[in-house]
């Protein structure tokens, strides 16, 4: 899995900040003790089948990319412990802190990737592996020449609608409003998307950080569902 292509250009421009914070003492031996247990390694040509990977659950995943430091993704996990939770992220101190809510939990139906989740959904997973992708506060780049550092671009959610079942959901909340229109501009534009109303998923969504600071100046919340829909129609 490399971000680079064969003549030297990136195969996608970077979503996210680099050197995001330190380990914390905790984080670190999370890190060290909780990878074996929650964490999916993956060898640079290796297809995952997610049933190997979550003995404890069946069925298909919930995906959450960005999770940040976990709390929603933990959240989600506990409420729905028959099903199958996959989280990817950049972030070490966010990978080592949802990881350790997750032993506190005593969870067993997580499992967390490091990585860029447009390289691992695409070098690393099959066709209609998904019911749900979700989004929260992805990093908005509100500069309009850093708009291609942006998570939600056409190739990302045509990705995306490749990954999910029929009827997949794809959720995206963000606290910018600009943000909300650059999705719904990019959802109608792809092909096999429909904006719904309603998600079963939703009803488990907390305030986390992100959020918080968003309400506290006033920023209005956008919870964004799109179904994937039969695209041969
Ligand atoms: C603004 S934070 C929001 C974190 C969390 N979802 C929340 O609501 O608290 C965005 C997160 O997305 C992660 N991220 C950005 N681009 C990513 C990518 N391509 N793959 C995986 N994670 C990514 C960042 O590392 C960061 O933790």
């Amino acid at each position: 899995m490399s971000n680079l292509k064969r003549n030297g250009k990136l195969r996608w421009s970077p979503s996210y900040l680099r050197n995001r914070g330190q380990l914390t003492r905790a984080q670190k031996r999370a890190q060290r003790d909780l990878w074996p247990l929650y964490g999916l390694p993956y060898r640079f040509d290796e297809v995952i089948i997610p049933a190997e990977h979550f003995p404890a659950t069946s069925g298909p995943l919930i995906v959450e990319i960005g999770f940040g430091m976990g709390d929603h993704f933990i959240k989600l996990a506990k409420a729905l412990p028959e099903r199958s939770l996959l989280g990817i992220e950049v972030h070490r101190p966010g990978i080592a802190a949802a990881m350790a809510k997750a032993e506190a939990a005593h969870l067993e139906n997580i499992r967390v990737m490091r990585g860029d989740a447009r390289l691992v959904l695409t070098d690393h997973f099959q066709s209609q592996i998904a019911e749900a992708v979700l989004i929260q506060f992805p990093d908005p780049w509100p500069d309009s020449g850093d708009a291609h550092r942006r998570l939600v671009q056409p190739g990302m959610v045509d990705l995306i609608h490749d990954r999910l079942l029929d009827n997949g959901h794809l959720l995206i909340t963000t606290d910018v409003e600009d943000y909300a229109n650059h999705c719904r501009s990019v959802l109608s534009a792809c092909k096999g998307w429909n904006e719904v109303e309603s998600s079963e998923l939703s009803q488990y969504r907390i305030v986390t950080q992100y959020e918080q600071k968003g309400i506290n100046e006033s920023r209005a919340i956008h919870e964004l569902k799109f179904q994937k829909t039969n695209t041969s129609t």
